[in-house]
């Protein structure tokens, strides 16, 4: 057995039953009608912005909401494009092919998510390519197919443009086959319903949390490589909830997780009692 068929990958199949509500999602702008857009006219999507602010769960609630099965795959650099399309096994002594998650979600014709596609290798990507233009074929060389995308198949990729430096970045035969859609941290209002939907945390209590996060915001780039995430606020809501001490809260969620320098924490910190006295 190769390497290759060791590496494991993330995937998360949903075939989103009529029945299952889509999870919840709060709009931040008309990111919904334009997927739809998207999807209806076979126009690949990348969705960039921050760790934490909502894409993976925007995904999941569109898939959910047009009944598509989700294939999620998280991209890293060891990740191969028969990782993706699918590889011979062996089963039983004989040997079978067994279709990758993006194989299958051509099949299926349903929605393959590529998560930090920027991790995966170029020549990874470079496999994308006859998926994400107007031909929407997968030729798979080791079965002889040539796939054909039903209309149901959309293809998305994802990346957080602030870790990006030159070595990891998408060609630009790559991003030019995307409509592209920026993601950002929700406008405080949005993101108090969205902390206290989320963690069952009265929402006159997320509101210093959600401001503070704002604060702690602004610091980036200047002692901090990124902002706090919306995710990291729901932990910190949820463990608020579930009677964990206020400080200790603040200090797992919206301080350690942050920095490990010292001098750093302490600034935080300081902000912290600042703003929630
Ligand atoms: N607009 C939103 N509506 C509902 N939940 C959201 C929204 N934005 C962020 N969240 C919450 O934040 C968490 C982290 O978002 P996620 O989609 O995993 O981030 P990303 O994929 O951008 O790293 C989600 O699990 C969800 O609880
Ligand atoms: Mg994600």
């Amino acid at each position: 057995m190769s390497k290759a068929d060791d590496t494991v990958i993330s995937m998360t199949q949903d075939p989103a039953g009529a029945e299952d509500a889509p999870p919840f999602y709060l709009p931040v702008g008309d990111e919904i009608a334009l997927f739809e857009k998207a999807h209806a006219h076979r126009i690949p999507m990348l969705l960039k912005g921050p760790t934490g602010c909502g894409k993976t769960r925007f995904v999941t609630h569109m898939a959910a909401r047009l009944g598509l099965p989700l294939f999620t795959v998280s991209c890293h650099d060891d990740l191969t494009a028969a990782d993706l399309t699918g590889r011979y096994l062996l089963k039983g002594g004989e040997t079978v092919w067994t279709d990758g998650p993006l194989t299958r979600a051509v099949r299926q014709g349903g929605i393959c998510y590529l998560d930090e596609v920027v991790e995966a290798r170029k020549d990874v990507v470079v496999v994308l390519h006859p998926l994400a233009d107007d031909r929407r074929i997968l030729p798979l060389e080791r079965t002889g197919e040539l796939l054909e995308a039903p209309a149901g198949f959309m293809l998305i990729i994802s990346y957080n443009p602030g870790y990006q430096n030159i070595l990891k970045s998408l060609k630009p035969s790559t991003r030019q086959r995307f409509l592209a859609l920026e993601f950002d941290f929700p406008d405080p209002v949005r993101e108090v319903e969205i902390v206290a939907r989320e963690s069952g945390l009265d929402p006159e209590r997320c509101k210093p949390l959600v401001l503070l996060a704002g604060k702690l915001r602004e610091l980036k780039g200047q002692d901090l490589e990124e902002g706090i995430s919306t995710r990291l606020l729901i932990y910190c809501a949820t463990l608020i909830e579930a009677g964990t001490p206020f400080e200790q809260a603040i200090t797992c969620t919206m301080i350690e997780p942050l920095s490990d320098d010292p001098d750093v924490k302490s600034g935080l910190v300081e902000l912290a009692r600042a703003y929630l006295g």
